[in-house]
């Protein structure tokens, strides 16, 4: 980073003190792009206490959760979410299976990919392979994936550029947002981000101030690839935290979905907002502890539905079996 634009950083009274540090940890730890460690792109772990009874599921239910809910009401939308699978493993292929054997059952209209998209460098070259073959029968139905980018993906990559511009992750930029549903009813608007530490942070966190205030969607979901909160091997990032959690509270975000984590983490919400890590896409599991927060946690090979109503969001972690493991009501703030 040039020394102008940290001074630059440094007269932003919108990010303050957190990005700053943020910052100068980016600083100190950026390599070129042909030297980079994906070891050290995966941020410190900061794991919270260990919690053996969230792993047994008669102590995962909260009061955001109905677990015998079923409806059989429509809903206004419904989308998907993976992250974390571009590994090119037999385990990618049977979450892949699962999602089209949902998707046959009950259609959903997109899909949200929240980062690391293909391994383990970004590299374009591999997308057929890694992504094309394995949700072929989704593009053929002409499902959309929506990409952001993980630390994965901005190593071999021109720091993600070539996943930008290849077509089939559909996304504008290293961050942006749209909207989906019915205008008048259950209008989602999307916020994808780029959360790595070398993201044009001022910019973005800016934009996104801004645009979550300009917003009338009734729901607001904000995706990107690493956790505020995660009780698995990175664990959370209280300067991530720092940075968008006022954002989120501030613009009543309903959802943040992410991987990095590769499990699955949904927490109680916090200041509003309700934190998932969605990061059993395909990629190789990790040990999660569960924490005071989680409200559920289970580290195993699934992707994600969500069932958008008026006045509710139900979600749904989905294994590759096609059982739905973990199920919850999400509400407006
Ligand atoms: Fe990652």
């Amino acid at each position: 980073m040039k020394r102008r634009q940290l001074l630059v950083t440094l007269g932003s009274a919108l990010i303050g003190l957190p990005i700053l540090g943020f910052l100068i940890k980016a600083i100190a730890q950026s390599k070129t792009p042909a030297s980079y460690d994906p070891a050290a792109a995966q941020s410190p772990p900061n794991i919270p206490k260990s919690s053996k009874d969230s792993q047994d599921p008669k102590n995962l239910a909260d009061a955001n959760t109905e677990i015998t809910l079923e409806t059989t009401e429509e809903p206004l939308l419904r989308f998907a979410a993976i992250a974390d699978n571009g590994f090119g493993s037999p385990d990618q292929m049977a979450v892949a299976k699962s999602m089209w054997e949902t998707y046959q059952q009950k259609p959903y209209a997109f899909v949200l990919m929240a980062g690391d998209n293909i391994y383990s460098y970004g590299e374009i070259k591999l997308a057929k392979a890694y992504f094309e073959e394995p949700y072929a029968p989704l593009l053929k139905e002409n499902v959309k994936f929506y990409a952001v980018l993980g630390n994965h993906d901005i190593i071999k990559s021109n720091n993600g550029l070539d996943q930008i511009n290849y077509p089939l992750f559909n996304m504008s930029d290293r961050y942006y947002s749209f909207t989906k549903g019915d205008v008048n009813e259950g209008t989602v608007e999307f916020f994808a981000i780029d959360t790595n530490r070398n993201a044009p942070w001022e910019a973005q966190l800016a934009w996104l101030d801004q645009q979550l205030g300009k917003s009338t969607a009734p729901w607001k979901i904000v995706y990107g690839h690493h956790p505020l909160y995660s009780s698995g091997r990175h664990g959370s990032d209280p300067e991530l935290a720092s940075m968008l959690e006022p954002i989120f509270s501030k613009h009543k975000v309903t959802l943040y979905l992410c991987g990095h984590d590769h499990g699955y983490e949904r927490f109680k919400p916090i200041n509003g907002t309700t934190y998932i890590v969605n990061g059993g896409g395909g990629a190789p599991l990790y040990k999660f502890t569960g924490s005071p927060q989680t409200a559920f946690v289970s580290s195993q090979f699934s992707f994600m539905t969500f069932d958008v109503y008026q006045d509710k969001i139900i979600t749904k972690a989905i294994a590759t079996d096609g059982k739905v493991f973990d199920r919850a009501i999400v509400t407006k703030i």
